[in-house]
């Protein structure tokens, strides 16, 4: 070669272009809780019967889980935002791997399938970008309900021995207050012989829905919500026609798309006290709240730093980390936000550092100083809620994003640049 650089034809990814500073307007509409859904959907093996559940997001996980739960033998029928699903004649114990690495919540069917058949044999869903993500506690309460489980070459099998083939009541000590391992347990123990407690329960809304569905299928959960669930178990469910609870995750996150772009938004519906720790410290760093019934109208003021730290609900949630420190990057003064939930969810501080923001990192400490403002850059997301923060950051951002992740992206926000486009942003879809 006569010494010319070869330029290797760039290989093309999907992505947004984002066009920064542009003002929000009007309402956006928050869509089911995808963290509730894909829960539910399992729940759903419960019953032989016809269970409809509304309000279903249209995301690559709940379409991911339908697969798993088809791959089952279950009946399964879209109709709009709503899902029919029928258990009736489950054939498979046995979930296959290709079907469910990719998606976490896939672990959830155990509880169900164990109860159901006896017998289940998930893929032990792993790490992924954010942490270790161990089902240490999902394993504990199963075996306290008397279930036999081994976790072999990625595999984890749970039996029930004995004739009788059913789980029977415990009392369970959670060392964490795991959501998947609350909601695991939920789901285990609501056939099992005899009653059931969970202390150190799980908190979380999506934990409350997953209890009302069950007991509007003839479960008797209560104290769900709060940090010692109790239930007695029946010797079967009925079908029923639930509606999934909006997501505060999403709502959340259009909330700082309207703070960051000095917007007065308003989004519907939400459950405003799902994010009571959120508004808080939207109002700490400057921004009005209207809040009427199932509606949020917010006035942001000039932002200021504020500093957050992560935990279990009604803590500040881990999900809306990375958002909120996408706003943060442009307040007038020093925020500092602490990761406590997992090891690894600060890997938009790196993308936010590429748009100018001014950040220190110490462990699972990030230390931002305010930056006017924020530029325009080709950026990645490495997670779903980290690419959710990038876009955020790009809202702002002087000039035009380029931002690769939309993978992570689509699994959590239903038609997101839809959304924001209707309330005036600017985000093309490069798909190819
Ligand atoms: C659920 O994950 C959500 N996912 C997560 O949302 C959310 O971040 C998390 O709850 C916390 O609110 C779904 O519901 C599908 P955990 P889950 O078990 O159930 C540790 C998103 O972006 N832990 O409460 O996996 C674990 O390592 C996703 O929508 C143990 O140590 O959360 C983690 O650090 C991300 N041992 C912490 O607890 C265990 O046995 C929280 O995990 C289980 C968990």
């Amino acid at each position: 070669m006569n010494g010319v650089a070869t330029v290797t034809k760039e290989i093309f990814k999907p992505h947004l272009e984002i066009r920064g500073n542009f003002s929000l307007s009007g309402e956006i509409q928050i869509s089911g809780a995808k963290n509730s859904a894909l829960v539910l959907m399992t729940a759903a093996l419960l019953t032989k019967e016809k269970v409809l559940i509304n309000n279903i997001p249209d995301l690559t996980d709940v379409d991911g889980m339908a697969n798993i739960l088809v791959n089952m033998g279950v009946k399964l029928n879209s109709k709009l935002d709503s899902i029919e699903i029928q258990a009736d004649n489950l054939q498979h114990v046995e979930l296959p791997y290709e079907l469910a690495h990719g998606l976490r919540a896939s672990f959830f069917c155990i509880g169900p399938l164990l109860t159901r058949l006896g017998r289940a044999k998930i893929p032990l869903p792993g790490g992924c970008q954010i942490g270790a993500r161990p089902v240490v506690e999902h394993i504990r309460g199963l075996k306290a309900l008397g279930a036999f489980v081994s976790v072999e070459h990625g595999k984890v099998t749970a039996s029930i021995q004995g004739s009788s083939k059913r789980l029977k009541g415990a009392d369970i000590v959670f060392d964490c207050p795991s959501v998947g391992a609350t909601e695991t347990v939920l789901m285990a123990a609501v056939l099992a012989d005899g009653t059931t407690t969970i202390e150190n329960a799980a908190q979380e809304p999506e934990v409350q829905d997953l209890a009302k569905m069950l007991n509007s299928m003839g479960a008797k959960v209560s104290g769900a919500g709060g940090p010692k669930i109790t239930i007695h178990g029946v010797d079967s469910l009925k079908g029923c026609d639930y509606t999934v609870m909006p997501d505060r995750i999403e709502a959340g996150t259009f909330l700082l798309a309207a703070a960051i772009t000095q917007s007065k938004l308003r989004i519907s519906p939400v459950i405003p006290e799902h994010l009571s720790a959120v508004l808080q410290k939207l109002r700490d760093c400057g921004c009005t709240l209207e809040i009427a019934n199932d509606c949020i109208t917010i006035t942001p003021g000039e932002i200021r730093g504020v500093d957050l730290t992560t935990q279990p609900y009604p803590g500040f949630p881990t999900d809306l980390q990375a958002p909120f420190m996408a706003l943060l990057t442009i307040a007038k003064g020093t925020s500092v936000v602490t990761e406590k939930i997992y090891e690894n969810r600060m890997q938009h501080v790196a993308e936010l550092q590429r748009m100018g923001a001014s950040i220190r990192l110490q462990g699972n400490t990030a230390v931002i100083e305010g930056v006017p403002e924020l530029s325009g850059a080709p950026i990645m997301g490495g997670d779903l809620r980290s690419t959710a923060a990038m876009v955020i950051a790009s809202l702002a951002a002087n000039g035009t994003s380029r931002l690769e992740g939309l993978n992570h992206l689509d699994r959590g926000y239903a038609a997101i640049e839809k959304k924001l486009n209707k309330a005036g942003a600017h985000i093309l879809r490069h798909q190819q």
